[in-house]
């Protein structure tokens, strides 16, 4: 099954997408865990990706149509593939387009997860990350143990770009240069959307429900 999950930032796409990539058994995309990884790497990507995601502001297209060229071909997206931050403008999404065509994937739904901005920013100023790609919220979605990780056990991060005023400059690049997508893939007729305001099962649930049609 080809998906790629859609959001605003906080909508639950990577918490949702972890769980996913487990009972679906295909990888999971994240364009921002990949960028992220190559910051703490100090890669040239990183270094590049960083100055940007600082500001809450879109790292430029071409970089990333390279980087999801790279992974769509790897071998483990062979079965599919679960898309989570990608894409975030209409370039990308016509890059994406013809990429999936050259390896005969194209995309079978795109899945919008809808959260209020009030719940968004919420979300985001009490969200606490882990490296390997888990996240939690101290109120909502807390950790066994406090501050540690679940999933692997090392000690959870705040992200840089989870400060209030970077979370509004998120917000307003997501109206600005990604919400036009959802009449792009409306349009193709791709789009579903799935109210993300319930609890964490509750969303995975109707998100599954989605996601079976193409088992
Ligand atoms: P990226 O990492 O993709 O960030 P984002 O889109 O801003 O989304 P988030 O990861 O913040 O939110 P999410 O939807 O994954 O929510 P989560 O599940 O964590 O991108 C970061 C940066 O990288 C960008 O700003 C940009 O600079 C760059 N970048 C990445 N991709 C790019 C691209 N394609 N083009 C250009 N630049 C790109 O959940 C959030 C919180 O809510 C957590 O605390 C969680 O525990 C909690 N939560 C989740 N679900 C629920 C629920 N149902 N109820 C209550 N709480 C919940
Ligand atoms: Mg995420
Ligand atoms: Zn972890």
């Amino acid at each position: 099954m080809n998906i790629a999950l859609f959001g605003p930032p906080g909508a639950g796409k990577g918490t949702q997408a972890k769980e996913l990539s487990k009972h679906y058994n295909i990888p999971h995309i994240s364009t921002g865990d990949i960028l992220r990884a190559n910051v703490r790497d100090g890669t040239e990507l990183g270094l590049k990706a960083k100055q940007y995601m600082d500001k809450g502001e879109l790292v430029p297209d071409e970089v990333l149509i390279g980087l999801i060229r790279n992974r769509l071909t790897e071998p483990d997206c062979e079965a599919g593939y679960l898309l989570d931050g990608y894409p975030r403008t209409i370039p990308q999404a016509d890059a994406l387009k013809d990429i999936l065509s050259e390896i005969s994937k194209p995309l079978d739904s795109v899945i919008n997860i809808e959260v209020s901005d009030e719940e968004l920013v919420k979300r985001l100023s009490g969200r606490r990350s882990c490296t390997c790609g888990e996240s939690y919220h101290v109120m909502f979605n807390p950790p066994e143990k406090e501050g540690v990780c679940n999933a692997c056990g090392a000690e959870l991060y705040q992200r840089d770009d989870d400060e209030e005023e970077v979370i509004r400059q998120r917000l307003a690049v997501y109206n600005d240069k990604t919400k036009p997508l959802i009449d792009y893939y409306d349009n193709a007729g791709l789009l579903v959307n799935v109210n993300g305001a319930g609890a964490v099962d509750a969303v995975f649930a109707d998100v599954c429900k989605i996601m079976d049609q193409y088992k």
